[in-house]
């Protein structure tokens, strides 16, 4: 099958070529997929996407017109896709439902490590021969509450790494399993308490329209002061304005973000010659006790082998006119 597949990085160009090892025509597209792009994908029967490329509406209808028959994402989340017009539209569409939860639950405490112990500053003093301690003091893990909003593939591995640390679990989720209260020594509590009793909150839920700004000023309002709160599933989960107010109130103690609500367009990208547009990233900038990474927390070898595995496994049993298991359907 010849396929588009926009918004390569060099990280993964050869991983995927490998592992199509010719079954596939891969067309390597730098672009993300959008409007303006979607004539790259003339001549392919599919195209492959990653999390900041747009499939709405008006994208899909071009991919069709051009003949495209099956959309293979590189990626777990699908909310950048509108499966109810790719299903009209007989374009089927398939997910990496599980490449490496470990890659994100570890990136996940390591932004909490770096965050608590204060890494970067002190990494910067000393490449600038100052040995002072000064301002660098952190907390003990070991003791403190942690907060776990989702407790799916990803949030259990972070389960299983706090709890190594000695630290008190609680968990928020819509379909609790009773048997994981005992597995991984947790309490299933409703959001609200949860955000109550935590001094660490992290988030891995889908974003979808119940969980969109799920960490908003009324949540904050319930956090404890100096709380510290992840996010590494999705940008949306948190209203930026309300978390900056909470940082400069001093209610967020530390913050901990590999997604951003407005990263389409700066993420992936090397805008370091240009002119920062964005007042509110600006802004989260400037804090000294905020920690910004792109996206990043999937990149790990095993994750990105895994992935190019699963979408070239997608594209072959699309290919063969089968069904696949990893295919997204509406509900
Ligand atoms: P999963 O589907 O295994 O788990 C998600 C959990 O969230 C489920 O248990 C679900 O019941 C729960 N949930 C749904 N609505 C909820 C709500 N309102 N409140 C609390 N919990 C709710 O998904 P997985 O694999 O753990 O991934 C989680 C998210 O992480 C993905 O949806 C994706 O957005 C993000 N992600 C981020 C990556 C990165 O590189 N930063 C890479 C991979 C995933």
């Amino acid at each position: 099958m010849k396929v588009a597949v926009f918004s390569t990085h060099l990280f993964e160009k050869t991983i995927l070529q490998q592992a199509s090892n010719g079954k596939h025509e891969l067309v390597l597209i730098p672009a993300p997929l959008s409007v303006a792009s979607v004539m790259l994908a003339q001549g392919c029967e599919a195209v492959s996407i990653f999390v900041n490329d747009d499939a709405s509406e008006a994208v899909l209808q071009k991919l069709n017109e051009l003949g495209i028959r099956y959309i293979v994402l590189r990626s777990a989340g699908y909310n950048n896709v509108d499966i109810a017009t790719a299903d009209k539209l007989g374009i089927k569409v398939a997910r990496v439902p599980e490449y490496s939860p470990y890659a994100v639950a570890e990136h996940t405490v390591a932004l909490m490590l770096a965050l608590n112990r204060k890494l970067i500053k002190a990494h910067n003093r000393v490449h600038d021969s100052n040995f002072t301690l000064d301002g660098l003091t952190g907390f003990d893990m070991h003791g403190k509450t942690a907060g776990i909003i989702g407790l799916g593939k990803i949030g259990r591995v972070v389960a299983k790494i706090l709890t190594g640390f000695g630290c008190h679990l609680l968990a928020t989720d819509p379909y609790p399993n009773p048997n994981l209260e005992k597995e991984l020594n947790l309490s299933f509590v409703d959001i609200d308490t949860l955000c109550l009793r935590s001094d660490i909150i992290t988030l891995h839920t889908p974003l979808t329209e119940e969980t969109k700004y799920i960490i908003n000023k009324k949540r904050i309002d319930q956090m404890k002061k100096g709380v510290m709160l992840i996010n590494t599933s999705r940008g949306a989960l948190i209203n930026t304005r309300d978390v900056i107010e909470g940082l400069k109130s001093c209610k967020i103690g530390y913050l901990g973000l590999d997604v951003y609500e407005e990263e389409k367009g700066l993420f992936f990208e090397d805008h370091s010659t240009e002119i920062l547009q964005d007042d509110v990233i600006a802004r989260l900038m400037t804090f000294p006790n905020v920690l910004i990474t792109s996206h990043q927390a999937f990149l790990t070898d095993t994750a990105l082998q895994n992935i190019a595995d699963t979408t070239i496994d997608n594209l072959s049993v699309f290919a063969a006119g089968k069904s696949s298991p990893n295919e997204v359907k509406i509900h």
